[in-house]
């Protein structure tokens, strides 16, 4: 099968999506500029960069209550965010965070999820998640769109990293433990549970 997106596809569901996975999840938390803290997943997201350390995530369509998703709000106003890591523990509480809440509506306690201070920047980091990483805005950049839907590209650089010590073994990260989800197509998921290794050849 081939087809050319502009065209249209021959599913009934766009499968874009489900084809390139697993995406990671940033669980995105920032904060208003009235105090408001605000947490929402997106799956556009990964790193892109590490001298220094930069992210990137993208804000696709607005929310029903403003021009921008609430995150790219807070983060225009802030300059600042944290990544959190759902888990399959945390799925559930991730998946009620991303509804389409107002502005003045505190995800952290409509999903029952606790708060951490974060050191370095102003939004609070999620205490269930395994790494926290605290991020200052360096870029936006507007994407191409066909319709009127927005699409923004946020670049963060990570100035502060908090790992929970439980998932530190032997001077290494132990990632298989932290049980990340990741996203696939349609509502699926995967549970990132096993991992192997290849050396480079010098
Ligand atoms: C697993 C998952 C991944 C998501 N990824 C994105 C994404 O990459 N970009 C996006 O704009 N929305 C994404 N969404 C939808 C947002 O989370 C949703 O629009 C949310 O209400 C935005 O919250 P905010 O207005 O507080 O930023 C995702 C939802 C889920 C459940």
């Amino acid at each position: 099968m081939f087809y050319e997106p502009k065209k249209g596809n021959p599913f009934k569901i766009d499968p874009f999506k489900s084809l390139i996975f697993p995406r990671p999840i940033g669980w995105i938390s920032s904060i208003s500029k009235n105090g408001v803290a605000n947490l929402a997943p997106y799956s556009y997201f990964n790193a892109v960069a590490d001298e220094p350390p930069q992210v990137m995530f993208c804000s696709n369509g607005s929310s029903t209550y403003g021009k921008y998703k609430d995150t790219l709000s807070n983060i225009l106003f802030t300059n600042e965010f944290v990544v959190n890591f759902a888990t399959s523990a945390t799925k559930n509480k991730m998946n009620i965070s991303s509804g389409d809440f107002k502005p003045d509506e505190d995800e952290f306690i409509l999903s029952n999820l606790k708060k951490k201070k974060s050191k370095l920047v102003k939004p609070p980091s999620v205490k269930d998640s395994p790494v926290n990483l605290e991020c200052k805005l360096v870029k936006i950049i507007k994407l191409k769109t066909n319709s009127k839907k927005i699409s923004t590209m946020v670049i963060g650089e990570v100035i502060g990293i908090h790992i929970n010590n439980n998932f530190i073994k032997k001077n290494r990260v132990d990632s298989v433990s932290m049980r990340y989800i990741a996203r696939m197509g349609y509502s699926e998921y995967t549970t990132i549970a096993s991992k192997f290794s290849l050396k480079r050849k010098s």
